[in-house]
């Protein structure tokens, strides 16, 4: 029996969180999740949320600083909606109860990122993304109309369609993992708010969850994905051969953190005026371009010229993420390498949270709605997320307005093939390895034509034989996330090479500059055969 529903929302992050808050005052909301509701790329934000809250500030700084990091590609009419709405937003977090950290005469605690002309990140300490989830939750748990289904990973998309220009999302087939069996859920309007694909790289700050699961099952429904050759790395994640990835945030070096090499000079003098403030890609690319020449495996972020107590204050997570690692980072230098971060690209998706799809919206990490254009500016994600999880909201609610009343359409359940080839797993299951490191080694910071190509042929072939194992086998999690992982790779390499051009976070050596005439544009991917 199929589990109906007004909305269905995939994903509990900020985007799909505040989206369900919203639309719950309409309708019946179900939200569902693939692991516990809290596990999301939101839950580990650190730096914090920007938005003009200050007397010193402006929306018109804001708007150049993110047009600026861009780098052209920005929509500025989405970049102008997002950034004047701000205050709206913060406003809300702080009536579910997110108590951004203050000064002393009460005023925000403003801190300041790369990219930024001022302070206007607002933060709690270094656990903003941890607050912001679990206040949303909160919020989404009183709500009676709103069900929450944890452990539950949505497989494909469910689309009615007549041809490549007009297809509906019925709903969605989700894998129930307690279970182990795929349950229909059919909705009047879905929302895809499954974040980002840091995982698909061998090096990243992204927890588990983000394979791009959004993206690659929009694909294959046939929605636009658009400029996923934009993939942020960020310049500072702790490297220790002992730990998991785990963010040093620019918030660091906001508060005068200075990068150095084993020998203890600096170097970001020689590579932007802003140096450790410079842009993202300017500063993982400088930190790429050091280790290459060094041998090194990693370079340093010193901060121990701050007052420790300080230190413990501002930053308690990393201070004690790097304690139990070892390192008391109030007396020694932090060891960091670039990571996979943010996916700019993703669904394309209008100023109204809308996709080529009917019926089918997209909000947060998983969109490409133009406001980050070809290289996000810090802390604009947050504000993204929840801005268009409001626009989409508006929308989906006189969308729904329509489709209130009409019969659900009947949809076949999922088929289960077969019995699940445990020996044949294991040979695919190396496949992921083999993805993330022909994506860090060829797909990485710096590109060429020639390892653009190498990857390209070797992730089509892996893709194929994950599709055939994925139609022969009962569904499994770990399939699922393989199958994602490979078609969002291979939608970052499809892009690449079309770029013929160096741009914000894509930079390819056989094209170094950039070329307003010919590439002062979008890609766009859709599938074929969808
Ligand atoms: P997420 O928060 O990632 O939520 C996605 C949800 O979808 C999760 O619940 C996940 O389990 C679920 N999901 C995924 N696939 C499926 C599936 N197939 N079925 C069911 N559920 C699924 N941005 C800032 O602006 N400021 C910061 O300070 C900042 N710091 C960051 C620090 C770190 C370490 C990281 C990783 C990112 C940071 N970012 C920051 C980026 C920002 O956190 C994310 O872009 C943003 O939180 C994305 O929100 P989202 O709702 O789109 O996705
Ligand atoms: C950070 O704290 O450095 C992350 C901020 C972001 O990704 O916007």
């Amino acid at each position: 029996m199929a589990i109906k529903t007004d909305f269905l929302v995939i994903g509990s992050g900020i985007g799909g969180l505040s989206y369900a808050l919203k639309v719950s005052e309409v309708g019946e909301v179900v939200v569902v999740t693939k692991k516990e509701d809290s596990e999301s790329n939101t839950n580990y934000a650190q730096g914090g949320i920007a938005s003009v809250v200050s007397s010193d500030d402006t929306f018109e700084a804001h708007i150049q600083d993110t047009l600026g990091a861009g780098d052209g590609l920005c929509k500025p009419e989405v970049v102008e909606k997002v950034i004047k709405s701000g205050p709206k937003y913060i406003k809300e977090l702080l009536s579910v109860g997110v108590n951004f950290t203050r000064d002393r005469r009460g005023e925000f605690d403003l801190g300041r990122e790369g990219g930024h002309t001022r302070k206007r990140v607002l933060h709690v300490q270094d656990f903003t993304g941890r607050e912001i989830e679990n206040a949303l939750l909160r919020a989404v748990k009183s709500k009676g109309n709103i069900r929450l289904y944890e452990n539950h990973i949505a497989v494909d998309l469910i689309t009615e369609k007549s041809s490549k220009k007009d297809i509906k999302c019925l709903g969605a087939f989700i894998l129930d993992i307690d279970e182990n069996k795929i349950d229909t859920f059919l909705s009047r309007i879905i929302l895809l708010a499954t974040g980002g694909a840091g995982r698909a790289y061998r090096h990243t700050t992204n927890p588990r969850i983000a394979t791009g699961d959004g993206v690659a099952m929009a694909y294959r429904a046939g929605a636009k994905i658009s400029n996923m050759e934009f993939i942020q790395f960020h310049p500072t994640s702790l490297y220790h051969p002992q730990g998991e990835s785990f963010l040093i945030s620019e918030a660091v070096r906001g508060e005068g953190g200075k990068l150095k090499l084993r020998n203890g000079k600096a170097f970001m003098h020689n590579y932007h005026p802003l140096k450790e403030l410079a842009a993202r890609d300017v500063v993982a690319r400088a930190i790429d371009s050091e280790l290459k020449k060094s041998g090194d495996a990693c370079v340093f972020l010193d901060i121990t010229h701050l007052n420790s107590d300080f230190i413990r204050t501002r930053f308690p997570n990393i201070y004690n993420k790097c304690l139990t690692l070892g390192i008391d980072i109030t007396r020694e230098w932090i060891p960091v390498v670039p990571a996979a971060h943010y996916m700019c690209g993703g669904i394309l998706t209008h100023l109204n949270g809308t996709t080529n799809i009917k019926n089918l919206f997209a909000c947060g990490e998983v969109s490409m709605t133009g406001m980050h254009g070809a290289n996000r500016l810090a802390s604009n994600s947050l504000l993204e997320a929840i801005a268009f999880a409001d626009f989409a909201a508006k929308s989906s609610k006189s969308e729904f307005k329509k489709e209130k009343g009409k019969r659900y359409s009947g949809v076949k359940n999922w088929e289960t093939k077969g019995r699940f080839h445990k020996k044949e797993w294991v040979i695919i299951s190396h496949d992921k390895k083999e993805i993330q490191n022909l994506m860090w080694d060829y797909v990485g910071i710096v590109r060429s034509d020639r390892r653009l190509k190498r990857a390209a042929s070797r992730v089509k072939i892996i893709l194929k034989e994950i599709e055939e194992f994925f139609g022969l086998n009962p569904v499994k999690e770990e399939v699922v996330e393989l199958r994602n992982i490979a078609t969002i790779a291979e939608l970052i390499i499809l892009s690449a090479i079309s770029r013929k051009e160096s741009r914000g976070l894509h930079y390819n050596v056989d094209h170094p500059e950039r070329d307003d005439k010919g590439w002062k544009r979008d890609t766009i991917v859709q599938k074929e055969d969808c």
